[in-house]
């Protein structure tokens, strides 16, 4: 949930910010995952400078006084979303470490055993200041140093103690040279520069810097210096050739390229960003995977499909549910990661586990792949961080490729997500002979039109953000569709509910009379998605009788439906419109004036569309 950054580089020959330049940098590519607090260490002359403030990184900013700059060859940063501990000054990283306060560390994840270590280290005479769980590994890992006068090997001896999931990085007065890292369970990475070197949560924490990376396993050890970066396993060996690979993304597309948010931004990306989702997939027949392999044997061996995943991944899942069982006559399960592994779920060596993951980093989904895994499941993954956790472990990655996603709410990953999940979907029945050729020939040309319709919708967009500035005092929304209608309705609640704070459901139509439908009093706005007239008749019919019923209770209809549907008109306060496309394509097109009407209604409201309250961009606690 936070994010972590580090720096190594030559002493600069005159006091120079750099190093806290380059930490504050990365720090504001990182905020997104997590903007209770943020502070930066640097090691100035036989001491270790912390500056940690709570709030917005501008506050750090503002703390930094000219005392700051300082020649130090190293910098670590934090940017923190609080776990143990309030949001405060003194719960803020870096953390001071030891009897002298010789070393600072950072550190995103939860160590479990905390209590216990600061027991036993408050024992042995170290002072604790904060409530976090962080400072126990603080101690650790200088206590480990007192003992060995090795850096790199005192943060391989403590990590051996720690229980949890954490990414740690730190900086010690005896190494002013060096940032050591760990991880288990958290994500890490190394950019490798000219003459200096840089560690992040992820990549965007240097893109601006180099675009040559490193891949760090589950529990390694790493030492950034200047000259280089070295890695050995928790047991000691060295790892002579770590996982290089070089970064896609480019520094421009991390930045508001001159929207008002960066949601706003990614909302208006996602023709292009679909477009590249399904760019030379589905090529000679084959489905064009970014890592591993799945035998097609097994795949058509295949009884049950799970998606797991979370938030706005798992309504994609939704969403692929329908379509895969419609072409593939596959049972398709889609379950939040985290109800999965605790229910006892029924997998086997046949159940091909599907995990839907923008940052491939959100621990509910990881902990289900691993218990899949366990299970015998074979799993695929459709992730759009590379090298991020969740597709190292699958057995396949397929990457959404639609760049880097910095606004907390998913929008242009949400669709990749759908696209991605089609693509799967049409290469199963092509495997197992569901569809013929032709058909799939033709669901791929239609599929391919879709980046097009988006923008057509994209284009359009000032119907709704005309009326979301008109609806900003609202305080209830209700969304309903049915068949893939439904997902769609779930995502457009959750887009309210997390950006602009307004009380959202999203129901299956045909619920309403169930009971919801009490909610409906005289002005309550209601969205209805209508699936095309040109599908299943009965489906259309049923919709538009579900509008009729909460128009008659008072609602104020908002109604999305294909071009030339007027069986709505009657009906409906307000029509917007989205092009023809096939019934199981269109959550590719309907869900995008919900975007919009969420982005535009928290901007009117003055709210921090890109980083809403109580959030994070990866979840990577449990
Ligand atoms: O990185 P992931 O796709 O695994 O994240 C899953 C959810 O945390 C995420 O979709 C969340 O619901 C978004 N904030 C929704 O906009």
């Amino acid at each position: 949930m936070c994010g972590i950054v580090g720096y190594a580089g030559p002493a600069p020959s005159s006091p120079s910010s750099r190093p806290v330049d380059v930490a504050l940098q990365g720090l504001a590519r990182l905020e997104y995952r997590g903007y209770d607090s943020a502070g930066v260490a640097v090691i100035d002359g036989e001491q270790v400078q912390v500056t940690k403030r709570a709030g917005k990184l501008q506050n750090l900013r503002d703390a930094l006084g000219e005392d700051t700059a300082t020649s130090s060859p190293v910098a670590i940063g934090h940017t923190r979303w609080a776990t143990h501990g309030g949001p405060i000054d003194g719960n803020a990283h870096p953390h001071l470490g030891g009897r002298r306060d010789e070393l600072a560390l950072v550190h995103n994840g939860i160590i479990e055993n905390f209590a216990s270590l600061r027991a036993e280290l408050e024992e042995q005479g170290y002072t604790f200041r904060s409530e976090t769980d962080t400072e126990a590994a603080a101690h650790l890992v200088a206590r480990e140093m007192e003992q060995t006068g090795d850096l790199t090997e005192a943060m391989r001896r403590a990590v051996g103690h720690l229980e949890g999931a954490f990414t740690l990085l730190a900086v010690h007065i005896d190494a002013p040279g060096t940032v050591v890292a760990a991880r288990r369970n958290s994500p890490l990475v190394v950019g490798l520069g000219q003459g200096e070197n840089f560690l992040g949560s992820d990549v965007a924490a240097f893109v601006d810097e180099t675009k040559e990376a490193l891949e760090i396993d589950q529990d390694q050890i790493v030492a950034v210096t200047a000259e280089g970066v070295r890695v050995i396993e928790a047991d000691g060996t060295e790892v002579t050739e770590p996982k290089r690979y070089t970064i896609e993304w480019d520094a421009a597309s991390a930045q508001k390229g001159g929207y008002a948010s960066f949601m706003a931004k990614e909302i208006h990306e996602q023709s292009s960003a679909v477009a590249d989702t399904l760019l030379g997939r589905l090529e000679g027949g084959r489905l064009v995977l970014d890592e591993g392999e799945i035998d097609e044997s097994l795949l058509r061996s295949v009884d049950k499909i799970v998606v797991v995943a979370c938030g706005t991944a798992a309504n994609a899942g939704n969403v692929a549910k329908y379509a895969i069982e419609h072409w593939c006559r596959i049972p398709t399960e889609v379950e939040l990661a985290h109800e999965f592994r605790y229910r006892d779920p029924v997998i086997s060596e046949k159940t091909l586990v599907v995990a839907i993951s923008q940052s491939g980093e959100t621990m509910d989904t990881l902990m289900a792949v691993r218990h899949a895994k366990e299970q015998g499941a074979k799993v695929v993954a459709l992730c759009n961080t590379r090298g991020s956790t969740i597709p190292r472990e699958s057995d396949a990655a397929l990457y959404l490729h639609v760049g880097p996603e910095i606004a907390v709410a998913s929008t242009k990953a949400y669709l990749g997500q759908i696209a991605a999940c089609y693509l799967l979907g049409l290469y199963l029945a092509q495997v197992r002979g569901n569809l013929f050729p032709d058909e799939i020939a033709a669901l791929l040309e239609d599929l391919e039109q879709i980046p097009q319709h988006i923008q057509t919708v994209l284009d359009g967009s000032e119907q709704v953000e005309q009326l979301a500035r008109e609806m900003k005092d609202a305080t209830s929304v209700l969304f309903l569709g049915r068949h893939v209608g439904y997902p769609t309705a779930m995502e457009g609640a959750l887009k309210l509910k997390e950006i602009a704070y307004i009380h959202a459901e999203g129901f299956a139509a045909g619920e309403l009379k169930h009971g919801p439908i009490a909610l409906v009093e005289e002005g309550q706005p209601v969205f209805v998605i209508v699936p095309s007239p040109r599908g299943r008749d009965s489906l259309h019919a049923k919709v538009v009788s579900n509008i009729q019923e909460v128009r008659a209770r008072g609602a104020k209809t908002l109604v999305i439906a294909e071009d030339g549907d007027d069986a709505v008109l009657p009906y409906a306060d307000e029509v917007i419109r989205v092009p023809q496309t096939r019934t199981l394509f269109a959550p590719l097109l309907t869900i995008i004036p919900l975007q919009i009407f969420s982005c535009e209604l928290a901007t009117a409201k003055g709210l921090d569309v890109d980083q809403p309250r109580n959030l994070a961009k990866s979840v990577t606690v449990e």
